[in-house]
């Protein structure tokens, strides 16, 4: 079927169940309102910008995203134009091209990952270390629509988790913290069908008859979802259940390893002992440092290259942080430069001829 402008209305309320107009507004930047307007037909045409970061949210198909771009009047997602791949301050990374680095963790979840069920493991980093960005690689990079030429990196001979299911759970949102919308949004994003009203024991009874492919929940800040007291012990205890039963295999973040984190919690789960391999965040090396620095819009002097190497550590969000101060100085020096040549071309103009 393929869908006219203006049936953008139609495809949202299709592609939302599961989801709530405020979880899809806090995740794309926007308000309840908003979602509101265009589930309604209010607004027809959302920018093309926020078409897209719906899409990434409601995990659409290539197919779908192409559908969804031209319900809201725009061109299909297959001509996108190439965007930059630096500098992103402030918010994770979330388009697989602009994800950089990570080599070694990347072969370690392939090793983890490549067997008869994938194992589940736990991702610890300080915080602004990069874990967000690295879950939302996990969770999109089957379904990048451009990549950079030397990318996926990390992985051999250009293996992906094609035949892969993931579900992102973001603890930093407070719906996240009830175990009917969790599960619920899970489902979804696995795209199985919803029950009317979905508790934990109809999400393992579906989880157990329907899943027949590695899948793999993603999820981010556990110590958020730990101060969560609707999540409780036997929320976890499915969970495990679960993931002993090879249904489900998980990869949580955390700032300090969640065994550790859950006993000081008082959640001494037995959830936590599922994850085999803890793998820790740290700097870039200095080969990523630089080929992030190298996909600047604008060339780096190799003195610029080395004060930014130096001063960010090679931590990724200081690194981008450098790089886009480096780039408003350029701009700004080329600004300037630009208005003075105006104003002395105006100024010598005005000058009365000399006889
Ligand atoms: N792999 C990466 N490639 C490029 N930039 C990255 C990468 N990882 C992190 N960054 C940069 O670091 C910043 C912080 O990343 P992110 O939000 O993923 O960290 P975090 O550990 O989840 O942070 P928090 O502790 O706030 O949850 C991002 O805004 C981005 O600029
Ligand atoms: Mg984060």
């Amino acid at each position: 079927m393929s869908y006219a402008m203006n049936d953008f209305g139609k495809l949202l309320d299709k592609y939302i169940v599961g989801m709530t107009d405020e979880t899809l507004a806090d995740r794309i930047g926007t308000s309840k309102v908003t979602i509101y307007n265009w589930r309604t037909g209010k607004i027809k045409r959302p920018s093309r910008q926020k078409v897209l970061k719906c899409a990434d949210v409601l995990k659409l198909t290539p197919k779908q995203r192409g559908d969804f771009l031209k319900a809201a009047g725009h061109s299909s997602a297959n001509d996108e134009p190439q965007q930059l791949a630096i500098p992103v301050v402030g918010p994770p990374i979330i388009q697989p091209y602009q994800f950089f680095g990570r080599e070694n963790i990347l072969s370690q979840i392939y090793w983890a990952w490549n067997k008869t069920v994938p194992e589940s493991i736990a991702i610890i980093g300080p915080n602004r270390s990069g874990k967000t960005s690295l879950l939302n690689y996990l969770n999109n990079i089957t379904q990048a629509t451009h990549l950079r030429p030397e990318q996926p990196k990390g992985w051999p001979n250009d293996w992906l988790p094609r035949s892969f299911k993931f579900a992102l759970v973001d603890f930093h949102d407070a719906n996240m913290h009830k175990p009917e919308t969790l599960v619920t949004d899970v489902l979804r994003q696995l795209q199985f069908k919803i029950p009317q009203s979905c508790n934990i024991a109809d999400f393992s009874s579906i989880i157990k008859q329907k899943v027949s492919h590695p899948t793999v929940i993603l999820m981010d800040d556990i110590e958020a979802g730990l101060s969560a007291s609707a999540l409780d012990t036997t929320f976890w205890q499915n969970m495990r259940s679960l993931a002993s039963h090879g249904k489900l295999s998980f990869v949580v973040t955390a700032s300090e390893p969640p065994v550790q984190l859950a006993h000081d919690g008082g959640k001494t789960s037995p959830f936590f002992n599922i994850l085999g391999h803890t793998l820790q965040l740290e700097a870039f090396t200095e080969n990523e440092a630089r080929e992030l620095l190298a996909n600047s819009p604008k060339k780096f002097s190799q003195e610029d290259i080395d004060g930014m190497l130096k001063e960010s550590g090679c931590w990724p969000e200081s690194l981008q942080k450098l790089c886009d101060t480096r780039l408003q100085k350029m701009w700004l020096g080329k600004n300037q430069r630009r208005v003075g040549k105006k104003k002395r071309a105006v100024g010598s103009k005005k000058l009365p001829q000399s006889s």
